[in-house]
């Protein structure tokens, strides 16, 4: 395949951003994204040029680094998806194809389509810990009953993986999803009750500070996010933020 890309450059937080054009050839169908780009930047340091630089650790799913809007998508054309999960099979020889960083104000440019999102870390430091008697014998887990419905939602909150394409595809550039996800991991738990009026308050808190944006209820965060996280989520966040301010 050959491919025209369009990806964004910028040498570092300060300076001012600007597209630049490449053509790569011999990109095979089976290749990931992300070895696309691999490819870009061995040719590029062959002659001589800065290579691409850009976020990515797993490589299949799970750490969430990997964060480019490709072709104005976050992750690319395909759902559920992260962007080191997308194969080149999904696009057609001569297609031009257009990278960008994740765009919010929250998530500045580090540099080309590395953003930093430390914003997310420090949401999560401020929802601070959960009390576990660690006494004695271990616990079972098991002696907790945890109904059914309640375990398999907070698990499917916990499958966020942080990677932001919530933020980067809303509008507002609201990290709503992302905080809700993580307030509701722990609020559908009784191990999430003893600290939970703390954690949404300071959670959102935390969130308003760092900028972001609100929820309008568009509802593209849900859609564009690899994991599927459900806007269901924003609702229990409001009841329990509204039940922890009363
Ligand atoms: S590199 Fe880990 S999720 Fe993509």
């Amino acid at each position: 395949m050959k491919l025209y890309l369009k990806i964004w450059r910028q040498t570092n937080a300060d300076s001012n951003g600007s597209f630049q054009n490449y053509e790569i050839d011999e990109i095979t169908p089976d290749m990931s994204f992300l070895e696309m780009m691999d490819v870009l930047n061995e040719k590029l340091i062959i002659e001589g040029v800065d290579p691409v630089a850009f976020d990515h650790d797993c490589r299949e799913g799970i750490c969430g680094s990997c964060s480019l809007f490709i072709n104005g998508r976050a992750h690319g054309p395909d759902t559920g998806i992260t962007t080191c999960q997308l194969h080149m099979r999904k696009f057609q020889d001569g297609d031009s194809i257009v990278i960008e960083p994740f765009r919010a104000s929250s998530f500045p440019v580090i540099k080309d389509l590395v953003v930093d999102r430390t914003s997310f870390d420090r949401i999560q430091h401020a929802g601070g810990y959960i009390s576990i008697n660690t006494s004695g014998n271990t616990q079972d887990a098991n002696t907790i009953p945890i109904r059914k419905e309640d375990a398999d939602n907070a698990f499917d909150a916990a499958t966020c993986i942080g990677c932001g394409a919530c933020v980067a595809t809303c509008k507002n550039a609201s990290a709503m999803l992302f905080v809700s996800a993580k307030v509701s991991q722990f609020s559908y738990l009784p191990q999430g009750q003893v600290e939970a009026k703390d954690r949404v308050l300071n959670m959102v808190k935390q969130m308003d500070e760092e900028g972001f944006g609100n929820c309008t209820n568009t509802g593209a965060c849900e859609v564009e996010c690899p994991k599927g996280i459900s806007i269901k989520n924003i609702a229990r966040m409001n009841k329990e933020f509204l039940k922890a301010k009363l």
